[in-house]
């Protein structure tokens, strides 16, 4: 009798040592592996090994004493070297800490960047001159045309406030002030063009600089005119309550140590509430934006000091990395080798995509939050986390809010409104989104082609087939993609054509 209840133990613990069950429990406690996949229920080995031992365990303990079993299955494992478990880069591992393999990432990018550097330097010498970047603005040091043309836009200003407070008073009619309004936003997006196209001291670059504040300046005047009708609508709605919408602020004190004006319609109509509009990093007007309290010294330096640096780094990658690229590039253009145009195209895309990278830091980041921080602006979603895109309508949702919330507000949702269908919505933004960016590029270049406009509409196609044929880790993968090679595309078309526009003899002229 007493054999028989030794025996009993005995051949429990060895099938709990074969299922390593209590080897399971005990490493559990030391590694968090083991317990991950219990967890998670990863693997079927240890769900099956899991059940095992519970059975085993149920099953009434005759023999020894619990103490003695103990004794000996410590002594098994201290014996055992192999437990269940995958391999970490098996999915089913549940393994997900890759920060050294990002290194290794960054480490491999620095190195073979830093021969390509060299590589550069050997081959063409130092080529940043920040002389040169003068030149590009400025043809002749006695005539500024692009500061002058920025300098006249006070004047759209000044016409857009007339008109809105000439409508506050109901001197005139919502459809003259419509009339006035739509002249007005006309002008800002063809007088500039005219002074572009005319002036012939202006260069591509200043074009480029004052076309883009004559574009964002036509973007918020037109915010400015539809807010202002909006809160007309709701006075007229409140007709009764007229009294109380007059200007008047009313002090709140925040933290004790700042305080904020709450301004109501018509009183917002002054030079000094739309100029602060007209600096802000938006594009939608408001008449009570939020004010963050305080400069913060260290921030604001931070972003100085940023802002001159990446400058001088675009300034330099372009000089010392693009235009050599660019300009090796025209060759195979002329004589139309497609294979060493794919090459080209693809040594263009590194610096392109570098260049462009550091841009949105530049800009996004440094320069919106410098602006903020001196204007008090409270709002500094600038852009979200558009670098995991797994859709391209993801991408645009994310990388540019000012112009994403500009684009719902003011264009797609009262669209939507009128009964037109989602997709023909978007397609009419990206249609005029497509239109800035060629007017952008073409009025200053004085060389119109469409390759902007096109890459700018090619988005709605890609965003459906991304959307529709790729998921998770190959979306995204899609989406840097087509930023990493679609843009020297047009870079590559716009310089080619320019250069054959402005440099190469003509056979008529060759022959001569
Ligand atoms: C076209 C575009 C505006 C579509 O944006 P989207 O976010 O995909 O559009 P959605 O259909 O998801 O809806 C957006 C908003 O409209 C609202 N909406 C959707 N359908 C609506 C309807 N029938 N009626 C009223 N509102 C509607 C949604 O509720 C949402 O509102 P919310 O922003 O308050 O949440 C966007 O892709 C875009 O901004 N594209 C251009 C970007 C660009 O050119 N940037 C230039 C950078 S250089």
């Amino acid at each position: 009798m007493g054999d028989k209840l030794e025996k009993v133990p005995f051949s429990r613990k060895r099938r709990t040592t074969i299922s390593g069950g209590s080897s399971l429990k005990t490493n559990s406690k030391k590694s968090g592996c083991v317990e991950n996949n219990d967890d998670n229920n990863t693997t079927t080995h240890t769900i099956i090994n899991k059940t095992h031992v519970e059975k085993t365990a149920q099953q009434p303990v005759t023999g020894k004493p619990a103490k003695e079993k103990g004794r000996h299955e410590t002594l098994y494992d201290k014996l055992r070297c192999h437990r269940l478990q995958e391999s970490l880069l098996s999915s089913a591992s549940g393994y997900s800490n890759y920060r050294g393999i990002l290194n290794w990432c960054v480490v491999m990018l620095v190195l073979s960047n830093a021969r390509l550097f060299l590589e550069n330097l050997i081959k063409y010498g130092i080529l940043v001159d920040p002389i040169q970047v003068v030149s590009l603005f400025l043809k002749d040091p006695y005539s500024w045309p692009a500061l002058c043309l920025i300098l006249v836009s006070n004047v759209f200003i000044l016409v857009a406030l007339y008109i809105e407070k000439r409508l506050s008073v109901g001197f005139v009619s919502e459809r003259v002030g419509f009339l006035l309004h739509f002249f007005n936003l006309s002008m800002i997006l063809c007088f500039p063009v005219a002074v572009v196209l005319l002036v012939s001291s202006m260069t591509p670059a200043g074009g480029v600089f004052a076309l883009a504040v004559y574009t964002i300046l036509f973007l918020k005047l037109y915010s400015y005119k539809d807010v202002n009708k909006w809160c007309r609508e709701i006075r007229q709605a409140k007709a009764r309550t007229l009294a109380r919408s007059q200007s008047f602020p009313m002090s709140h004190k925040a933290n004790g140590d700042a305080v904020q004006a709450h301004v109501t319609y018509p009183g917002n109509l002054k030079h000094r509430d739309l100029y602060y509009f007209i600096f802000a990093p938006t594009l939608c007007y408001e008449l009570n934006f939020p004010r963050s309290l305080k400069h913060t010294g260290r921030f604001l330096l931070r972003r100085l000091f940023e802002m001159l640096f990446f400058i001088q780094l675009l300034v330099g990658l372009i000089q010392q990395w693009m235009v050599p690229t660019i300009q090796n590039s025209m060759k195979p253009f002329q004589d139309m080798d497609y294979s060493r145009i794919i090459e080209r195209l693809l040594k263009l895309a590194v610096p392109n995509h570098l260049i462009w990278l550091i841009f949105f830091y530049w800009f996004f980041h440094s320069s919106m939050n410098f602006v903020a921080e001196l204007m008090q602006f409270g709002d500094r979603e600038f852009y979200r986390d558009w670098w995991n895109s797994e859709t391209v309508t993801y991408f645009w949702q994310n990388w540019n809010i000012p112009v994403h919330k500009w684009c719902i507000r003011h264009f797609y949702k009262p669209i939507l409104k009128r009964g037109t269908s989602k997709w023909a919505a978007q397609t009419a933004v990206f249609l005029a989104s497509a239109f800035f960016h060629e007017y952008l590029v073409s009025v200053p270049l004085k060389m119109f082609r469409p390759w902007a406009f096109m890459g700018m509409m090619s988005q709605i196609p890609l965003a459906w087939f991304v959307g529709r044929f790729l998921r998770g880790n190959y979306g995204n993968a899609a989406v840097w993609i087509s930023l990493i090679i679609g843009q020297p595309i047009a870079v590559l078309m716009y310089v080619h054509d320019y250069y054959i526009m402005n440099y190469e003899e003509t056979p008529a002229a060759g022959m001569a």
